[in-house]
């Protein structure tokens, strides 16, 4: 244990773009004002792509009070490290979507070699204080690099996915070097409890590991500190800003109380169950025909990895699918759905959380899931809108006053839906009133904090971040 300061040393595949006006949820969001707040250093990847990359040294700036430090990949780097072992491989399994997945021994091999190349250009950016923070399912072999290398500081990872059941795991081509590289953290952490118990399960069946005391593990002569740390969102600021954004009058046309909002925000992926969505929406049009004419959901989309043909297939679903209700029930004066096929800048999307009845988030598998959050954040306190959440989000854990739906049974979502759109205002306040407590205490400081402090020391237990009324799923 130590009480020295130590610089943080955050480390992503994908490094924030402090000049953006908007970024919609995912890692950006989450760490940029941790870091700023801590002036550490921030290492990834520029998102530039060069023939020459592997013979160029890191890119270091100082933004907005922090060190960001960058490299540029090749074109085989990128394609076989993060469209493809990464984004085609990982990433589906990870989220429990083995059919998707697709295995390449080259790109495994040039996933590995990333990290190497990380390691290289990292390791004499370090100071011997600095305490590293990994993060994602790009970079998991980094921390066995950096050890290869000498490094002695503190290494924490965070996996911001699902980790999912072992027997899928156990099916991911390359899956023991990754499980082993996880053991050589101080630190593994995971969005909620059950993801770290799918890993503590994992261990124990394919690297002949051993629970110890708490949320110890140990495995092919590593001990690491495996736990659950679900992060959160800077909940008093979001709802702030809702305030005082709402003075500036609703983005959408006003129809008055006679038309309410489902709001939906998601990066246009195929684990966001958009066209389950839809169809469930299409289904309380057909269903519930007094919603008709008076109710409409916004569904935001903006793109993300549109090279991979699974992606273009996921908008192509999606797209067709808004056209056939708004041809099916729309008429001249009313569209069903309003669909955006780019992001959208935070202070509006802030304003359209607060002027919807219904925030409609049904991932079909989600690591935590930061929109549910800010639409709690973003709400009137007297008369909030009602949350209505898939159970395959990690942030279900903690939400348990939301509406929990399957996000693959329609019907299940289309009653929950007319239940949200007509619940009571007091209903409505008392679960809201319960959400808002559980988001404020376990906001985004808190997750940083706990997860700093748990790498620093990680002889000593975490804190059960976890309400205890809530937490039992
Ligand atoms: C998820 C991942 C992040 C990733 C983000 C955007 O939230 O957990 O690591 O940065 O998606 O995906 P992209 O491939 O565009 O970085």
């Amino acid at each position: 244990m130590t009480d020295k300061p130590r610089r943080l040393v955050v480390v992503s595949n994908r490094v924030a773009d402090f000049t953006a006006k908007f970024q919609t949820g995912g890692l950006a969001v989450a760490l940029g004002d941790a870091l700023k707040a801590s002036h550490g250093l921030w290492f990834g990847w520029s998102g530039e792509v060069k023939k020459d990359a592997a013979s160029e040294t890191p890119k270091v700036e100082t933004v907005s009070g922090l060190t960001v430090a960058t490299i540029d990949l090749t074109p085989e780097e990128a394609e076989g490290y993060y469209y493809g072992y990464a984004n085609k491989c990982l990433w589906p399994s990870l989220h429990y979507r083995l059919d998707l997945a697709q295995f390449n021994e080259e790109h495994n091999e040039i996933y590995f070699n990333v990290s190497a190349r990380f390691a290289d250009a990292l390791m004499p950016l370090l100071g011997p204080d600095d305490l590293i923070w990994i993060n994602d399912y790009h970079l998991i072999p980094l921390a066995a690099e950096l050890r290869d290398r000498g490094c002695t500081a503190r290494i924490g990872f965070f996996l911001h996915t699902p980790f999912p059941s072992p027997e899928i795991f156990a099916a991911v081509p390359g899956q023991k070097r990754l499980g082993n590289a996880l053991m050589v953290y101080d630190v593994v952490g995971f969005q909620t409890c059950s993801d770290r118990d799918n890993f503590r399960r994992y261990v124990a069946a394919s690297l002949d590991g051993e629970h110890l005391e708490g949320d110890r593990l140990a495995a092919q002569g590593e001990t690491t500190l495996a736990s659950a740390f679900p992060i959160g969102i800077d909940a008093a600021a979001f709802r702030k800003l809702a305030e005082s954004e709402s003075e500036k009058g609703p983005v959408l046309p006003d129809f008055g109380e006679d038309m309410k909002t489902i709001i939906g925000v998601d990066r246009l992926d195929y684990t966001k169950g958009l066209p389950d969505r839809l169809r469930a929406f299409e289904l309380l049009l057909e269903e519930f025909p007094e919603h008709r004419g008076k109710v409409r959901l916004v569904q935001i989309a903006p793109p993300t990895r549109e090279t991979l043909p699974v992606y273009q297939t996921i908008r192509k679903d999606v797209e067709r699918l808004v056209g056939r209700i708004n041809g099916r029930f729309g008429d001249m004066r009313w569209t069903p759905v309003t669909y955006l096929h780019r992001g959208l800048p935070q202070d509006v999307l802030t304003r359209l959380f607060r002027e919807s009845a219904v925030g409609l988030v049904t991932p079909l598998r989600d690591g935590m899931n930061l929109v549910a959050k800010e639409y709690i954040a973003a709400q009137a306190p007297q008369d909030p809108g009602v949350l209505v959440l898939s159970r395959f989000a990690g942030a279900a854990e903690q939400l348990r006053e939301a509406l929990l739906v399957n996000p693959h049974d329609v019907n299940e979502m289309a009653r929950a839906l007319d239940r949200a759109l007509t619940m009571p205002r007091q209903e409505r306040w008392a679960r809201h009133n319960r959400l808002w407590q559980c988001i404020e205490t376990y906001d985004l400081a808190n997750w940083r904090d706990s997860f700093i402090q748990s790498v620093a020391s990680s002889d000593t237990e975490p804190v059960n971040l976890i309400p205890k009324k809530q937490g039992a799923a």
